[in-house]
Order: C-alpha cells, then sequence, then structure tokens
C-alpha cells in the first residue's frame, strides 16, 4: 500500500478549513501533518471527527509547521490578504498549494506558476471546486458561443470579503473564451446611481448580492430574440466543496506549474 499524503491545511479553524480537516482526517490515503490558523486558538482536529487526531501540528506558524511535519500539499482556505503568502511560503518549502481562497490576481496566479516551475511542483487555485459549479461555467461558455448577450448575477453571504465572487470571475473569462467580442447594451446608457449596471468584463456585466441568509448561487442569463437562457447553481452546503478538493490533493503531487481551476483537473 502506498504511503498516505501528509497534508497541512491553512485555515483550519475557518468554516471551509474545518471541513477540511474531516475530510483528510476520514480519508485513509490522507493524513492530516498540520493545522495552521492564527486566530481560531487551540483547534481540537479531532474533535471535528469524534477521535483523536494523534500526531498533528497545531500551531498559528506556517512555516514552522511546514518544516517539523513533512507536509507534501498544503490546503489553504483564508482570507484573500493571506493566501498568496501562504501559498508563497508552502513553494519555498517545496510543498504543494491547493488553493480555495478566492481574489487572487491575473498577475499573482502568473507569478506563483513561476515559482512552482522553478521549484519543480504542482499547485493548483480553484476558485470553485464543486462539481456542479464547474459545469454551470463549462454550459455558460457554450451558450455563449450562440448567443453572447449575457450577464452574470453571483449571490453570497453578506461577510465575503471579495467581489465580484472568484467563480464569476472565473465564469466571466471562460465566456470570453468562447464569445465574441461585443460591447453590450446601449451606447448612450447612463447610470443614475453609480454601480447600479455592475462590474464590466470584457463587454458585459457581473452583478454581486451580499445578504446574510445566502450561502453560494450564481446564474448566468443570456438573451436573444425573444427568448433568456439561465444557467443557474446553487451550493447549500461547504462538504459539497470537499470531493474536489480531495481530488485535488491527490492529483497535486502528479504534475508540474500552477494550474488556475478544477476544471482543468475534473477529467
Ligand atoms: N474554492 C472554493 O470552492 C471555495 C468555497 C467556499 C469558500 N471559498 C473561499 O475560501 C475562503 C475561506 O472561506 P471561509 O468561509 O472558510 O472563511 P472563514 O473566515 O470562516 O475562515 C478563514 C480562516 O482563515 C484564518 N486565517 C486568516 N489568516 C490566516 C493565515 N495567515 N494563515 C492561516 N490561517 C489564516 C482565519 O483565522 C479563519 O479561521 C474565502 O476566500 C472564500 O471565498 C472558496
Amino acid at each position: 500500500m502506498t504511503e498516505p499524503i501528509k497534508v497541512a491545511v491553512t485555515g483550519a479553524g475557518g468554516r471551509m478549513g474545518r471541513e477540511v480537516v474531516k475530510m483528510v482526517l476520514e480519508d485513509e490515503a490522507l493524513t492530516l501533518a498540520a493545522a495552521v490558523d492564527p486566530s481560531a486558538g487551540p483547534i481540537d482536529a479531532g474533535s471535528l471527527v469524534g477521535k483523536p487526531a494523534t500526531g498533528v501540528l497545531v500551531t498559528d506558524n506556517l512555516a514552522e509547521a511546514l518544516r517539523n511535519s513533512g507536509a507534501q500539499v498544503l490546503v489553504d482556505f483564508t482570507v484573500p490578504h493571506a493566501a498568496y503568502g501562504n501559498t508563497v511560503t508552502a513553494i519555498e518549502h517545496g510543498v504543494r498549494p491547493v488553493v480555495g481562497t478566492t481574489g487572487f490576481s491575473t498577475e499573482q496566479i502568473e507569478a506563483l506558476d513561476k515559482l512552482c516551475r522553478d521549484a519543480e511542483i504542482g499547485g493548483l487555485i480553484a476558485p470553485n471546486f464543486s462539481i456542479g459549479a464547474l459545469l454551470m461555467m463549462k454550459f455558460a461558455a457554450e451558450a455563449a458561443k450562440y448567443m453572447p448577450h449575457v450577464e452574470i448575477i453571483e449571490y453570497h453571504g453578506d461577510q465575503k470579503l471579495d467581489a465580484p465572487s472568484g467563480t464569476s470571475i472565473k465564469t466571466a473569462e471562460m465566456i470570453a473564451e468562447t464569445r465574441q467580442e461585443l460591447r453590450q447594451g446601449n451606447p448612450k446608457e447612463e447610470e443614475i446611481i453609480e454601480g447600479s449596471r455592475g462590474g464590466y468584463y470584457n463587454g458585459f456585466r457581473i452583478h454581486s448580492v451580499r445578504l446574510p441568509g445566502v450561502f453560494a448561487q450564481q446564474e448566468v442569463i443570456f438573451g436573444g430574440h425573444g427568448q433568456t437562457l439561465k444557467i443557474r447553481h446553487d451550493s447549500y452546503e461547504r462538504a459539497g466543496y470537499m470531493p474536489g478538493v480531495n481530488v485535488a490533493v491527490k492529483k497535486v503531487i502528479g504534475y508540474t506549474g500552477m494550474i488556475y481551476g478544477f476544471e482543468h483537473l475534473m477529467d
């Protein structure tokens, strides 16, 4: 039998991080090497799955955790201002990053790809790990070939830090690859209240709704002659992202360079 993959988790005390800790502890092919979070206080990793998690290094110091735990993969679900630094630290220690935190710029992704290639390790930045959301993006990119008039509406909880969501940006990028270039709407259009028409991306708009009670949803709406097409995805709980994270942790061992988007690892 092959040795379990040693996984460190940053943001281990957060809502997504706790799900990752649980997923790792429940899979015999993985070992939880370290749980890192500066503000969560001591994390009782074992309590998340109702059994002791022995040998887990719990700390707020990522570099120390990576040096001392033998981690091979780091899964990061933290906050936009911490995730880039955590990813660099992982690569510097030869640890493959699997990053779910959203808010990375194109320049940051390119810089991290170079660092991964120089270190000859793999990495993944995935704005969305859920299969339904990825299919929504693929179907939207397909529809945009035939219906280029499109707007995106994404819905998240009111405490989300970044807007628009990483998923909507990724969707917009995939749509832009297949859609004929076109500036939509009336060129004489005026916003009476600033921002009413949403964020502008490559000729079309992204709207971000932030409300308590909402988890994560997105609609991609296409308009044509006398018709609209809506492609919608609804996430109801964080556990829905874990099968994707699990696959990513196992696949990231086998390639070099930073991949952006879980759709590239799906097949
Ligand atoms: N890719 C996906 O499929 C997906 C799905 C859901 C959420 N997200 C993203 O995941 C991120 C986390 O979401 P959440 O709801 O778990 O947030 P959260 O606020 O519940 O948790 C974030 C945790 O990160 C910790 N943290 C902050 N700085 C840190 C650092 N430098 N090192 C280690 N830990 C640090 C915080 O103390 C906190 O416990 C967000 O960016 C969110 O958009 C991605």
